[in-house]
């Protein structure tokens, strides 16, 4: 590198979305990125998050999933559209497809995704509405790298908040939501640095250590950090 020339962040990132983009927007703006968003893909036309990454200058494909008839050929062809872009890490950020295995294991240990739970509690849709259904007290997103079990894998950062007197699943996505945009963001940048693998044995590790089955916790609305031991 020359005198003066700025470093480039090397770690390419291509991002997947189905819908607004809201985790894609915070991963565009957060400040001292090391990573680059290479390409935004869509399995939706009308996916407004499209829009934010052209904004933003990133290139967009979409891939519509109903002009395949089954699950192996849209994953194939879609590994092929991401693999074109030699991406480090592959982001999920409201990818609402379920992957085949094939899918899966091609980019294992490069694949992450954000869920709005606190895993392993409340796989799946309707997040919100099932804990307030619950009666639990505590709510919030879970980041995890992606394995063959839906959102059942090592699960590497979540953040907390506690479900209020009066809140309803609105209250509660809105709130998650804000907390989604922060973690997101720090979590890739770890792994961009280079900081954050999966390990053979099936385990997630930052800086080596161990992560915990709730991965780094953020106590968010007291904005208490627990360490790893
Ligand atoms: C986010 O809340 C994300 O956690 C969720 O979809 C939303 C996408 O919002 N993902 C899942 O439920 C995956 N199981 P966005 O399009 O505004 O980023």
């Amino acid at each position: 590198m020359k005198s003066g020339a700025i470093a480039q962040p090397s770690c390419r990132v291509v991002v997947l979305i189905s819908g607004n983009g809201s985790n894609l927007q915070a991963l565009i703006d957060y400040p001292q990125k090391q990573y680059v968003i290479s390409q935004v893909i869509s399995n939706r036309a009308d996916a407004f998050g499209l829009q934010r990454a052209q904004r933003a200058g990133i290139g967009t494909a979409v891939l519509d999933h109903k002009q395949f008839s089954s699950r192996e050929g849209f994953d194939g062809e879609l590994i092929r559209l991401i693999d074109s872009h030699q991406p480090d890490l592959v982001v999920l950020a409201g990818f609402m497809r379920i992957l085949s295995s094939g899918f899966v294991q091609h980019f294992a240990g490069r694949l992450l995704n954000i869920h709005p739970s606190l895993l392993p509690a409340y796989k799946g849709t309707n997040t919100h509405q099932r804990v307030l259904d619950a009666g639990d007290r505590f709510h919030g997103v879970s980041v995890h790298f992606v394995t063959e079990e839906l959102d059942g894998g090592p699960v590497v950062a979540q953040a907390i908040i506690p479900v209020n007197e009066g809140d309803t699943k609105e209250t509660l996505a809105q709130r998650v939501a804000t907390q989604e945009h922060r973690l997101y963001p720090e979590v890739v940048s770890w792994f961009a640095a280079g900081r954050l693998k999966i390990h053979n044995d099936g385990s997630a590790r930052l800086d080596q250590h161990v992560l915990p089955p709730q991965g780094m916790q953020f106590n968010t609305e007291q904005t208490q950090v627990k360490t790893v031991e």
